[in-house]
């Protein structure tokens, strides 16, 4: 098989559903040997058809990337199996909506640890395995971290901290031979069981956001393996996101006061 990821072994963090699952799917049909990942025990009907199909190319791992030792554990298992890994995607994210003020102090503790320690802790533990193969560190980041959204500060914080870390680690990381890149990632077509936390941490389903055309999972996990083939810096996927990154980066004041003039329209209507 003619593909640079063919028996590269790559870990995508929350890849039981959504962009992680299509990803690796993708990867799968390239060659690829792909670590599947989740909290849940039991990876789902659809996952678990996927490894029992292909089960000398995939695997699935189920561990909190917020929990520093599950992750180092994570890591371990999967040199042990496969010897080495080429490429780690940091995917695993989670969006709270709401008053930062109203959330209760466990729902804060619990998206950072998913958005940011998670990739922190994989990226740590992974560096010496990547820097045997000269491999690569994709941060999965967000438009909403482009300039932060009204009631998702901990998402867009969180998601704009993937970017500073990718930045950093993209010069350390060079002179390794390891690459380091983020996908912002614009709207997406949501997995029909999406959900996200309430300020008091119960959880409530995401609906598809089709007033803003989003990209299907396929094309934007397209757009991650091409990323990852031409090892590229920064991807920003969609038209939306294209847009918002635009105008933030040139005109980042009047940018802000857009999304504050939409947010208090929509505060009005409701
Ligand atoms: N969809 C969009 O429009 C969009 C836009 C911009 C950026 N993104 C980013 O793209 C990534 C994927 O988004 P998505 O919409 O595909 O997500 P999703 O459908 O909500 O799936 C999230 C995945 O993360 C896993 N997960 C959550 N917390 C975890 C933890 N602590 N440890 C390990 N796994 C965890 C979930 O599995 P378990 O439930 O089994 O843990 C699930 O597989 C996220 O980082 C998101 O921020 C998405």
């Amino acid at each position: 098989m003619n593909s640079s990821f063919y028996n590269a072994v790559v870990i995508i963090t929350g890849s039981t559903q959504g962009i992680g699952l299509e990803t690796g799917i993708q990867l799968l049909k390239q060659g690829a040997y792909v670590v599947f990942n989740g909290r849940r025990e039991n990876p789902g009907p659809v996952l678990q058809t996927l490894l029992q199909k292909h089960s000398s190319k995939a695997c699935y791992i189920a561990a909190d990337v917020g929990n520093a030792s599950a992750v180092l554990n994570l890591v371990t298992a999967v040199i042990k199996q496969q010897g080495k890994i080429d490429i780690v995607i940091l995917n695993a994210g989670m969006s709270s909506q709401g008053y930062l003020h109203e959330h209760a102090d466990g729902v804060i503790q619990n998206i950072i640890n998913t958005n940011l320690f998670g990739a922190l802790w994989l990226s740590k533990y992974a560096v010496p395995a990547l820097q045997k193969t000269k491999g690569q560190i994709l941060c999965i980041s967000s438009a909403a971290a482009l300039c932060g959204i009204a009631e998702y500060s901990l998402y867009s914080a969180t998601k704009k901290a993937l970017i500073g870390l990718a930045e950093s680690l993209y010069s350390e990381l060079f002179p390794m031979g390891i690459h380091v890149g983020v996908t912002i990632v614009g709207f997406t077509e949501n997995e029909t069981f999406k959900t996200a936390l309430k300020p008091d941490g119960s959880l409530h389903p995401v609906p598809n956001r089709n007033a803003f055309k989003p990209m299907s999972r396929a094309a934007t996990a397209s757009c991650i393996l091409q990323q990852l083939q031409g090892r590229r810096r920064i991807v920003v996927t969609g038209l939306s996101g294209k847009f918002a990154y635009a105008v933030s980066r040139w005109w980042p004041a009047l940018y802000l006061r857009l999304l504050r003039r939409h947010y208090l329209k929509s505060k009005l209507k409701a």
